[in-house]
């Protein structure tokens, strides 16, 4: 059959999904993220932010379903994201990793991809 994807390794849906509330409840409570949000309500954002990792992780593919083309960067334009941004963001999904108890190289393979992607998200430099 086919390969087993890093989605289904390490737990699906349910690995996910914490994941993603865990790193939401960090942002509801973060003075640098919270302002950023246009919207009172985080559902939705991260009803998006879930659909999004799973289907990169190989899960289903529901975030291009409903939202076309990621373009991640794009849709980060309208919101200023620099240095404390992205240490803020990685702050919180820091916490969000960690209790998820991946194994270890699961773990640093999510890490790594978290830095990164952040990294890439930043449009001003102070
Ligand atoms: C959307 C902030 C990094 C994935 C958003 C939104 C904000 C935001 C304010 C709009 C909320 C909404 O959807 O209503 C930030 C900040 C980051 C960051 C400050 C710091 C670096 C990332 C990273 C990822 C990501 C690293 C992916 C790994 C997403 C996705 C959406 C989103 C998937 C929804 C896009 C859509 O409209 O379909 N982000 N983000 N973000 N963010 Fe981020």
């Amino acid at each position: 059959g086919r390969p087993e994807t890093f989605y289904d390794a390490v737990g699906g849906h349910e690995t996910f999904a914490a994941i993603v509330h865990r790193f939401y409840q960090q942002v509801a409570e973060d003075p640098v993220l919270r302002p950023l949000y246009p919207e009172e309500d985080l559902g939705p954002a991260e009803q998006r932010l879930l659909m999004f990792l799973e289907q990169y992780w190989g899960g289903p593919q529901t975030y291009s379903h409903q939202r076309g083309h990621p373009r991640l960067r794009m849709r980060h334009g309208p919101f200023p994201i620099g240095p404390l941004e992205r240490d803020a963001w990685l702050r919180c999904m820091r916490v969000a990793v960690d209790e998820a108890d991946l194994p270890e190289e699961r773990r640093r393979q999510m890490w790594d991809y978290f830095e990164m992607a952040a990294t890439s998200m930043m449009n001003k430099s102070w």
